[in-house]
């Protein structure tokens, strides 16, 4: 939901700003944290000394800065779900960073007055985790799940200026599967507003009639108080109005109104377009709240023997996962950071995000909306059955309905979402007791949203196939286990498949293993899995095992990759490895730089742009000679491949196998310096495109490049610059491995920089880092004050070099 939002620049000192703003306000209270790890007892009372604490910024995540610890949460496990029967040592699981214990936050909240009339909320978007809220020493509310949203009425808490807001997170050991972040690591809202006005989250917008000529869009109000008038508008992306509509009866507290669209510009990811919904509530003639909701007119249709179709047109997911970390901003919220993603993601011709394995962030969604991509919401990696000893387990009984409201009370009005997920390959799956759980949960999302359907993301196929829980299910999502979709299709009675989770093929960004061999499981001395793209998990498959899926059987509705950028924790094949402390499943890695299999999934996904892309780097000293298999990933049928000029014969995709079908390959290569090139070929047999590597000499001077070269100066708003290392003739060098410096001067400072090795124990926080085949990442972020920002990157025996990164008001 899009509500009007003023942000009021640093802390609640600026009470004048209160006074001056009617009705409705709304502050992020980003500043004037103070935070510190460990347990006070006396941390939530208004005269405890807190000013030997850090002071930060939230979204603020207390365990990115590490160091890396190969004894953090270690556990000695074994992963069953992986099909693993016996305990091992997992040492990297969530990351291997310094995420358990407990830490409060503390914060001055000065006020104006608060008159009799009005109610001060404040919502949190997710704390990690257990939250526990206190206001001048009093507990004022709790939840925790920490990755939910939920508000507090926190009025009578209140005293008249000077108010203490403290808040106490624990973070149990072995209570993720995954890095899990640590602390208000998203934002914290406060709301004041008239007691006669708008419930949080209390409307409810949706288009149950969409046509051609017009839509009618169903606006339903909850207002607290009563004999109020209520008017709601909508207006197009002009900001032209373009409907209005006073209610005209109130069904206790609640109003239904029906507003007409004509002429409806459909919602969709080729064209987000969306409508703004102003919703006024006046007493008398008084204006008492105003709240705007963005909203899009779509439908969405899932039938038997037809798929999914979005607006009348079916179409298939062209979907990945993602965990919430954003790599070295670890789970800290960041608009800019989030909205590269999608940039990337977008260019792949990516249509659908999946929150995996839980609620996903405010911006993600409102990015979603604006930018178009489809989103399936999850919720929960496990019910009341255990995975990790500390998991969701322990509060699924007493939690898990109102996680399900808050999350869709909170979300509904998200034209991007076209489906929820209650749960991930839940050890539910076995039992009868399971199948009643799944049915329960589902049943709660369709009371609180009739609009959309539920999922689970399935492992175990077998099981639920015989017990009726795959059947009940509205959407039958499998994971993985292409080889059971026939078999589920038949059994379940939805007649279509959801591959809610797909391949699962393991690489890191630039290295290449030899020989090039299709394997499970496979592991490297250096902690390394092969960027040919040949090599995935014992339970998993390939891309083109899920392409061939997709392409053949109409009744499979689409994928979602695992995952679309490598994650922090997770670190399969190398689980009991160290050091290695992030996965290798990403399309992209954790500094957001694609991989080769970018390339794969944008030959097939993006309709719009060619794609010619060709691997591996050609620096193989010391291999002249030997077998050095060529692929290329491209829209184009064909291609012909030259060494040296010389031709080493045409490819053509065939449906031989799998990899024939989606790639081009020749696999008897020998190995010469050079330059290898390959010439693509269209329908006809016409030359139309080419690309080429060429082997690079000695490392000479280092290239910079910005995702943007402006930015808000906003304190928050990051450009990140690709940091790359070419030879004298400007030719990439792949393999480059230098230790890096960085220096930031101007309106800005330096943040963090990734290099996107699993294996790397440097810090994303230091200014200093070793290049990872060639390449790495540096994030710039703004100051408040508008100016001119200046990154320098130097390194032993390079050429350094600047880059100029303006900031703006
Ligand atoms: C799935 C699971 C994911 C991740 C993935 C790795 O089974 O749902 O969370 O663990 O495997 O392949």
């Amino acid at each position: 939901m899009f509500k009007q939002k003023v942000l009021l620049i640093l802390t609640l000192l600026t009470c004048v700003h209160f006074l001056s703003i009617a009705q409705r306000t709304e502050i992020l209270l980003n500043d004037g944290w103070k935070f510190s790890k460990g347990n006070f007892t006396d941390a939530a009372s208004q005269n405890f000394d807190d000013r030997k604490w850090q002071t930060v910024q939230i979204p603020h995540d207390w365990a990115i800065s590490g160091p890396f610890d190969k004894e953090i949460d270690k556990q000695v496990t074994a992963i069953t779900q992986n099909g693993e029967t016996k305990p091992t040592e997992k040492t990297g699981r969530t990351g291997a960073l310094p995420y358990i214990g407990e830490g409060w936050y503390r914060k001055k909240l000065n006020l104006p007055t608060i008159k009799p009339t009005q109610q001060v909320l404040l919502q949190l978007d997710g704390a990690m985790s257990e939250p526990r809220v206190y206001l001048n020493g009093k507990l004022v509310g709790e939840w925790n799940y920490g990755y939910n949203y939920f508000y507090i009425d926190i009025t009578k808490a209140l005293q008249s200026n000077d108010n203490i807001l403290a808040i106490h997170l624990n973070n149990k050991p072995k209570s993720s599967r995954w890095y899990p972040g640590a602390g208000l690591y998203r934002n914290v809202h406060l709301i004041i507003k008239e007691d006669k006005s708008i419930e949080q989250w209390g409307i409810t917008v949706t288009t149950p009639v969409v046509q051609t000529e017009f839509a009618k869009v169903n606006v339903k109000t909850k207002l607290n108080g009563s004999n109020l008038r209520l008017v709601n508008e909508v207006f197009d992306d002009r900001n032209k109005r373009i409907a209005i509509d006073t209610a005209k009866s109130f069904f206790g507290q609640e109003s239904d109104q029906n507003l007409q669209v004509s002429n409806p510009k459909l919602w969709s990811p080729e064209s987000p377009y969306l409508y703004t919904l102003v919703s006024k509530v006046y007493d008398g003639n008084v204006l008492k709240d105003e709240v705007k909701t963005r909203f899009g007119i779509r439908t969405i249709n899932f039938q038997a023997g037809k798929g999914f179709s979005l607006n009348g047109q079916v179409r298939k997911f062209k979907g990945v996962c993602l965990h919430h970390d954003l790599g070295p901003l670890g789970a800290a919220t960041n608009i800019a950071a989030l909205r590269r993603q999608l940039t990337i993601l977008k260019d792949m011709g990516c249509d659908a995000i999946r929150s995996s394995h839980n609620m996903p962030s405010p911006e993600q969604l409102e990015l979603c909306d604006e930018m178009g991509f489809m989103f399936l919401a999850e919720s929960f990696d496990e019910w009341a059955k255990a995975k990790v000893e500390n998991g969701y387990h322990l509060y699924f009984n007493t939690d898990a309905e109102k996680d399900i409201v808050n999350l869709v009370k909170a979300n509904k009005n998200h034209p991007s979402i076209v489906m929820w997920s209650s749960g991930n390959e839940v050890p539910d799956q076995f039992g009868a007791e399971g199948v009643k759980r799944a049915k329960w949960l589902q049943e709660i999302f369709h009371r609180e949203d009739l609009t959309r359907p539920v999922t689970v993301g399935m492992d175990q196929v077998k099981a639920t196939m015989q017990s009726g829980f795959g059947a009940l299910l509205d959407i039958p999502g499998l994971n993985y286990r292409v080889h059971l979709y026939e078999e589920a299709n038949k059994a379940f009675p939805q007649g279509f498949i959801l591959g809610s989770e797909t391949a699962s093929t393991v690489s890191s960004r630039g290295v290449y293993k030899f020989p090039v061999v299709k394997a499970k499981d496979k592991q490297y001395d250096d902690f390394q899995s092969s960027s040919y793209d040949m090599e995935y998990c014992s339970w998993s498959n390939l891309p083109d095992d899920d392409f061939v899926m997709q392409d053949d059987k109409p009744w499979v509705i689409g994928e979602f990759v695992w995952t679309g950028f490598d994650y922090l924790g997770e670190p399969t094949p190398y689980d009991n490895s160290w050091p290695s402390r992030s996965s290798y499943f990403g399309i992209s890695d954790l500094a957001g730089l694609p991989k080769d299999r970018y390339y794969l999934y944008r030959s097939r996904w993006n309709t719009t742009k060619p794609t010619l892309h060709l691997l591996p780097h050609w620096n193989w000293a010391g291999r002249e000679g030997e077998t050095t298999p060529v692929f290329v990933y491209t829209s184009y049928d064909s291609a012909e491949l030259f060494l040296n000029g010389k031709s080493l014969g045409i490819r053509k995709k065939d449906k031989t196998s799998p990899q024939n079908r989606y790639r081009l390959m020749w696999m008897d290569v020998k190995y010469q310096p050079g330059t290898l090139k390959v010439v693509a070929f269209n329908a006809q047999g016409k030359p139309v495109a080419e690309e080429k590597i060429v082997t690079a000499g000695k490392p000479d001077r280092i290239l910079l490049s910005a995702d943007r070269d402006q930015i808000k100066a906003d304190g928050k708003d990051l450009s990140f610059v690709t940091v790359s290392v070419v030879d004298k003739d400007g030719n990439p060098c792949p393999t480059a491995n230098q230790s890096l410096k960085f220096e930031v001067k101007g309106a800005g400072k330096f943040k963090a920089v990734c290099n996107g090795d699993a294996t790397s124990l440097e810090s994303f926080e230091k200014p200093t880092m070793k290049l990872f085949s060639g390449k790495l990442v540096v994030l710039v972020e703004s100051d408040r004050e508008a100016g001119k920002i200046q990154l320098n990157v130097t390194g032993k025996g390079l050429k350094s070099s600047s880059i100029g990164i303006s900031t703006v008001n």
